[in-house]
């Protein structure tokens, strides 16, 4: 199928993009007229996509190559293919193509038409999402920090400075693969507006905006699409796109498309993100979902001819600083994004791939299926010590002088570590030190020693300062880790996002004093900064009393043979960023789960190679290995996962509910109304008994209502009490009631009786009005709840 406009349109686009001409020497001529014979058409037909006019089902395999080393992309395409796949879906991540306004960077990890370039020579079609934002567990949701320099910016908003930024950003993309849609011959076949916006807002000028810059910017026969959820797509919906749903393996699939086809009967369906595993969380789990849950779906959607997008069939990894973070709370990603997804981190195979390879065999129209390519042979790298250390402290930049505390981003600093020194006052009898806010993780010291540590994950921001004289030096040191991905709260200020205080008791009389006049060290994420520091042979140095070796950058080198990929390990390090040989690998934590860190081959060299970790709490041991396999599943957490303390129990007898109810059975969202509005800060949520009889409760979703019918925001919420959290099979402690995901949920341990409650903090007293409750997305539906009692308290319920 021709398009009649397609060489003029290929003209235009071409003399349009001055990237594209000075980059790419193809005499223009004999590339239009290339693209004009290979034009093509991909469009919405009756309740099926068409391509050039027959029925297609896209069959796509997300991968984002940014998260994967640029040698491995084409093994990783064609390990895709080999699975029966036609198509690789792709964000591309603002961030890392505009690292600093107006510098775009196309090239090596970021070239994106090379990697659009490598699907079409393996014959696979391309699905793009170019943001602007993309989520993903990536910094920001792919934002470039420095949008935050305009402190008032409003984020994914008709904000003009936005806008202006989105433009330059899509305008660069369209530069570098504009030509590459299907009506110019290339394997673009569809591109989407903005990511998942109804979990965001509702604002369909903004998002009608960004739709108007794809047309704009890859011309007006571009397919374009918006991705959401099927509870909220209707929110932004826009009537001349295509509308696709996301959900994760398990969920009910003629369910999550009811409301889509009852809209619109012909539209054709796709999942968009069919969440094949999930993302793994400093100091939580390691996620995994069931493979034949997988399989089904998928088998279930290719039976109904339903398109769907793999997310992710290979994730990769989260290099340097890139991951990002969760909330309601926060909850930054580890460095593996291996997703548990059929195609590992380091790119093998899993019993998931075969599973699904046999299941998409049966779909691949009588054909054989791609041989599957050869995967790459991890290998072992001897126990090695790191020789040198840079103690942070004798190491320190030339420092600003500010009278008030500002965060990094004022200070022009994206990523690291950041360092507030002042003086004290003289504290008598000690005092309370309230850091407000910390992000994300800071340690504090006196005249040099260390007090203790405020950790955002955990909502800490007070610590106890022991009596010391007046000009006593105060040390704040913050490491910042991914700014949140998700929710309203991308807008992630790194640093001290607002002021120091300390507090002392003097006579009864409490004594406040709002720390001033700062010197601030700005300790950037580069290998350069960390290199430039001076180095001491380990050997001065020796643990000190709590058993770790200086805070520092430390520097060693490791031999090897014959370079392959292999997991280095870091069991024995605290906390912090490692570089080999210049490429950032990602971030480490003791905590765990990730313990490990891939290295892939293709970085590493035939003999000596160069190391060097920045710990900002120091290790116990400086050494590493490499492993022949990765270690994704070891916890080494202090504190518990779950709500509830030892002995604790709830009493609610003698107490009347301001609601008692009994929810019906099915999938979808379920809204209980109070007769009358009821106040308090703590709402205790009783179930009483399940739809299907046996002793499990389970919850995807909860919401309270104002006295307006509005949703109150859950972002003060904290989990008060939960009295039993299945925190064995997975991450289905209560928090999960309001972590925005629809597909993760709250679980009562299996065979623990009935009845079950939670206490959520709402963070101050709320005029409640309603509840909304959102079981789990199963089409059986475990856990959900039949009959249920609602109690609210100005104080806690717990005895
Ligand atoms: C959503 C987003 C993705 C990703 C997944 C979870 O669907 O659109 O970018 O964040 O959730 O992995």
């Amino acid at each position: 199928m021709k398009h009649k406009s397609t060489i003029a349109l290929i003209s235009a686009s071409i003399l349009a993009s001055s990237a594209f001409a000075t980059t790419y020497s193809l005499p223009m001529a004999m590339v239009a007229a290339e693209q004009a014979v290979n034009a093509g058409k991909f469009e919405a037909g009756n309740s099926t996509f068409l391509l050039n006019g027959e029925p297609f089902v896209v069959k796509a395999a997300e991968l984002h190559y940014p998260r994967i080393p640029k040698p491995y992309w084409d093994q990783r395409i064609k390990l895709c293919k080999a699975l029966g796949m036609n198509t690789i879906c792709l964000y591309t991540f603002w961030n890392s193509h505009e690292p600093v306004e107006d510098q775009f960077d196309f090239s090596g990890q970021n070239d994106l038409r090379e990697f659009i370039k490598l699907c079409k020579e393996n014959d696979m079609k391309v699905i793009l999402r170019p943001g602007p934002y993309v989520c993903a567990e990536w910094e920001m949701g792919g934002l470039p920090w420095w949008l935050l320099k305009k402190k008032d910016i409003k984020l994914r908003e008709n904000d003009s400075y936005f806008l202006e930024r989105v433009d330059k950003f899509q305008k660069a993309v369209a530069d570098q693969v504009g030509d590459l849609t299907i009506a110019n011959g290339g394997p673009i076949i569809m591109v989407q507006v903005e990511n998942e916006y109804g979990s965001y807002g509702q604002d369909k000028e903004y998002v009608g905006n960004i739709r108007d810059m794809l047309r704009k910017n890859f011309g007006d026969e571009v397919t374009l699409f918006q991705c959401d959820w099927s509870s909220n797509f209707q929110l932004n919906g826009l009537d001349d796109l295509i509308w696709t749903m996301n959900f994760g393996t398990g969920a009910n699939i003629d369910q999550q498309f009811a409301k889509l086809k009852e809209l619109r009967p012909e539209s054709p369906l796709m999942c968009s993100e069919f969440w094949s595993g999930w993302f793994d969380k400093w100091g939580a789990n390691h996620e995994t979902r069931p493979a034949a849950d997988m399989i089904e779906g998928i088998d279930e959607m290719l039976s109904k001819g339903i398109s769907f997008s793999l997310y992710m069939t290979h994730g990769g990894t989260n290099w340097g600083h890139w991951a990002g973070a969760n909330s309601p709370g926060y909850a930054p990603d580890v460095t593996s994004y291996d997703y548990d997804a059929p195609i590992s981190e380091s790119g093998q195979t899993t019993p998931k791939y075969w599973d699904l390879r046999k299941t998409l065999a049966k779909y691949y129209e009588g054909k054989k299926l791609p041989a599957v390519p050869k995967t790459i042979k991890p290998i072992a790298v001897n126990k090695f010590k790191f020789t040198e250390v840079a103690p942070l402290f004798t190491n320190l930049p030339v420092s600003k002088k500010d009278e008030n505390i500002k965060t990094m981003e004022e200070y022009n600093q994206g990523f690291g570590s950041i360092l507030y020194r002042t003086s004290l006052p003289e504290l008598k009898n000690g005092g309370v030190l309230s850091v407000n806010d910390a992000h994300d993780f800071a340690q504090v010291f006196v005249d040099g020693k260390y007090i203790g540590k405020l950790d955002r994950r955990n909502g800490e921001k007070e610590i106890t300062l022991p009596s010391c004289k007046k000009g006593s030096q105060l040390d704040i040191l913050v490491e910042a880790m991914g700014r949140i991905n998700f929710g309203r709260a991308i807008k992630d200020f790194k640093g001290i996002t607002n002021n120091v205080t300390v507090q002392e008791d003097r006579d009864g009389h409490k004594f406040v004093c709002d720390l001033k006049n700062w010197e601030v060290f700005n300790l950037e994420d580069t290998p350069e900064f960390y290199d430039s520091m001076e180095f001491f042979p380990i050997e001065k140095f020796t643990a000190s009393e709590n058993g770790r070796l200086p805070i520092g950058v430390y520097k060693g080198t490791f031999n090897v043979g014959k370079p392959s990929d292999t997991f280095l390990s870091f069991e024995s390090w605290g906390k912090g960023l490692v570089y080999v040989n210049g490429h950032g690998i990602g971030r480490i934590w003791e905590i765990g789960p990730q313990q490990t860190l891939y290295m892939p081959g293709c970085w590493l060299k035939k003999g000596e190679n160069e190391i060097m970790v920045f710990d900002i709490v120091g290790p116990r041991e400086a050494v590493s290995e490499g492993l022949k396999t990765p270690l994704l599943d070891n916890l080494q957490v202090q504190k518990p996962l779950t709500h509830r303390l030892e002995g604790e129990t709830l009493d609610l007898s003698g107490l009347k509910p301001v609601l008692t109810g009994e929810f019906t059975s099915g999938n979808g969202w379920q809204e209980k109304k109070l007769d009358m509005p009821a106040s308090g800060r703590y709402l205790c949520f009783e179930a009483v008994d399940a739809i299907d009889g046996k002793d499990n409760a389970a919850i995807a979703e909860f919401y309270v209502l104002d006295e307006n019918g509005e949703r109150l925001s859950r972002e003060p919420w904290i989990v008060d009490y939960a009295d039993s959290e299945d925190v064995k099979s997975g991450n289905r402690s209560a928090d999960k009631l309001f972590d925005l995901q629809e597909s993760t949920y709250w679980s009562t341990i299996p065979g623990d009786a009935f009845p079950h409650s939670f206490v959520i903090d709402l963070g101050g007293n709320k005029k409640i009005s309603a509840i909304q409750y959102l079981p789990r997305m199963e089409s059986d539906v475990p856990g959900a709840i039949k009959n249920f009692r609602v109690f609210v308290s100005p104080t806690p319920f717990k005895k």
